[in-house]
């Protein structure tokens, strides 16, 4: 009877110190993150997981520092939640930093308990998903933090390609701190809650002098729409998390997975003669792309990634007869879908994602060239604009490539031309495959014909028009072996479904090295 009393006593004992673990920093400081319209660390996770699936790990540890009182502090969980659970039937494993508990700050427990996700994830092949909410290293902690960062971007970098990374930045991340997510594989951001930045305000006053909100120095809208260093941007909490689960469902677990196979009504053979006349057969009128990729991809379900980044150029997940594939598309509607430094960036970095993951490539093309002037040329648009033209010849996952109209040029050759390793290249009839547009063309071949000309303007007229008959149309490319098939556009989805089905069984070994020297 004594020993059952003792059993009880220490199992109360148990609930008693886990109950106050999960009151997180008290209630007080919940009800402060709930009226910043944040949820807590446990909220959101179970947000992202499947109802009963989490198990946490290590929620007793504590901080071993003793420095500035810290030893009297009762720190729950060390101010970070970590643990395994499933997200759509597939495990995950998920830390999330706890604001309410000294500001989320990391000290060497919690970078701790972050690198055992880590290198749990890593080991057991599953997508490992940061919630960051924090202030920064944990100043009482010195060193300590400062090498918990450490770990942590060291396992950062040596787990990318092999397991997808996923940031949901719901709070501050300030200093150092913003270059784990960074190193990682996407970067989500709310509107009002969450900022990224290297120096805060303050010292940015102190400094430069200059007066800037967090927002507006770090905010998710600048960091979606300007420096592009986040992917997505959603309202709140709630809208982040589903957004984070949208992605995983056409990602694979890690590079020697394939993408979830869905199924779907959606016939692989549907037509849709609406595509004949999506786009305009004036070449310089703009249409928007995405209305082109909705009428061929599974069910109109596009998920755009980097949206307000670059929009001459879109890029995200999409799925043809359920398989998940990577589309890159050049955007009439925004500066003509010029090539510059942002899209070239942008594109990139999706490419390689892809690559990694083992998800196929589709690029659609309909491209005037690389953005030329000062900004450009002084910005670097050699170095950046040459990542593209790495990544795709690198990329060994099935490529397949549809022009839809322009292909001029420098860029015609950079958006996965079939000598840049494209499997397949398909056209519309309304391909213009050649090195520049028939007037600038003309202007150039024949400056000396039209100026001397007695009719100038009809000279120039005419031979527009003998290089438009020449090379604004795809047969010359098809002749060469540059365009395997000049397709009716109203066929587009079955195409691409035979495509990437006949493309399925691709193998390709790229030669032996330890890695190549990417132009960054
Ligand atoms: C210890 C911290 C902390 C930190 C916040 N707190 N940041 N404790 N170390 N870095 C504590 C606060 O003292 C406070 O404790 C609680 O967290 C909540 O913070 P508040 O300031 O009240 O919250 P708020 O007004 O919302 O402001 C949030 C904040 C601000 C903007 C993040 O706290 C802040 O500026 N913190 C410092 C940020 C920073 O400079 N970090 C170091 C960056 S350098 P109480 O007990 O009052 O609740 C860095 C180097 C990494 O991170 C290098 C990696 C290579």
């Amino acid at each position: 009877m004594e020993e059952m009393n003792d059993n009880s006593k220490k199992l109360e004992e148990l609930q008693e110190k886990r109950a106050t673990i999960r009151k997180h920093g008290g209630d007080k400081r919940v009800e402060t993150q709930h009226e910043k319209g944040k949820l807590t660390a446990r909220e959101r996770i179970a947000l992202l997981m499947d109802e009963g699936t989490f198990v946490e790990f290590d929620d007793f540890m504590k901080t071993r520092s003793v420095y500035y009182g810290l030893d009297k502090m009762d720190l729950p969980a060390d101010g970070v939640v970590t643990g395994v659970g499933k997200v759509n039937g597939r495990k995950v494993a998920v830390y999330a930093q706890d604001f309410t508990v000294l500001g989320g700050s990391l000290g060497e427990t919690h970078a701790l308990k972050i690198s055992r996700m880590q290198d749990l994830a890593l080991q057991s092949g599953i997508p490992c998903i940061a919630m960051l909410d924090s202030g920064g290293a944990r100043i009482q902690e010195g060193i300590d933090s400062l090498d918990g960062y450490g770990r942590i971007f060291f396992r950062n970098s040596r787990s990318s390609g092999i397991i997808p990374q996923i940031s949901i930045i719901l709070g501050p991340t300030a200093g150092g701190a913003v270059y784990s997510p960074a190193i990682t594989d996407f970067i989500i951001m709310t509107k009002k809650s969450s900022t990224m930045y290297i120096t805060g305000p303050a010292v940015v006053k102190d400094v430069l002098s200059e007066e800037v909100t967090h927002e507006q120095l770090g905010g998710g809208l600048v960091h979606n729409q300007r420096s592009g260093v986040a992917h997505f941007l959603s309202s709140d909490d709630d809208g982040a998390i589903a957004t984070a689960k949208e992605l995983l469902s056409y990602i694979p677990q890690n590079f020697r997975e394939e993408a979830p196979r869905t199924t779907t009504r959606d016939s692989a053979e549907r037509e849709d003669v609406s595509l004949r006349d999506v786009i305009p057969s004036d070449s310089n009128k703009p249409y928007d792309v995405k209305d082109v990729i909705t009428k061929f991809v599974d069910d109109g379900q596009f998920f755009e990634v980097h949206r307000l980044f670059a929009p001459n150029i879109v890029v995200g997940f999409a799925r043809i007869d359920g398989r998940s594939i990577g589309i890159i598309a050049n955007q009439a509607k925004f500066m003509a879908g010029v090539l510059d430094i942002n899209a070239s960036d942008k594109a990139s970095r999706f490419i390689r994602f892809c690559d990694c993951f083992n998800i196929p490539l589709l690029t659609l093309v309909d491209v005037p060239g690389y953005m030329p002037g000062t900004a450009q040329e002084h910005g670097g648009i050699i170095r950046h604009g040459a990542k593209l033209l790495y990544v795709y010849s690198e990329a060994s996952v099935p490529k397949v490539t549809l022009i839809l109209r322009k292909a001029y040029g420098g860029a015609y050759v950079g958006m996965c031309s079939k000598y840049l390793g494209a499997d397949m290249v398909l056209a519309y009839p309304s391909a213009e495959i050649a090195v520049m547009g028939a007037s600038g063309a003309a202007e150039i071949v024949f400056a000396r014909e039209i100026k001397n000309a007695e009719d100038p303007a009809a000279v120039r007229k005419q031979r527009i028009e003998e290089y438009k008959e020449q090379f604004s149309n795809p047969y010359r490319a098809a002749e060469r072996g540059s365009v395997d098939d000049i397709i009716d556009p109203k066929d587009t989805r079955m195409k691409l479904a035979r495509a990437f089905d006949i493309l399925e069984t691709k193998q390709e070994r790229c030669p032996e090295k330890k890695h190549g020297n990417m132009p960054l």
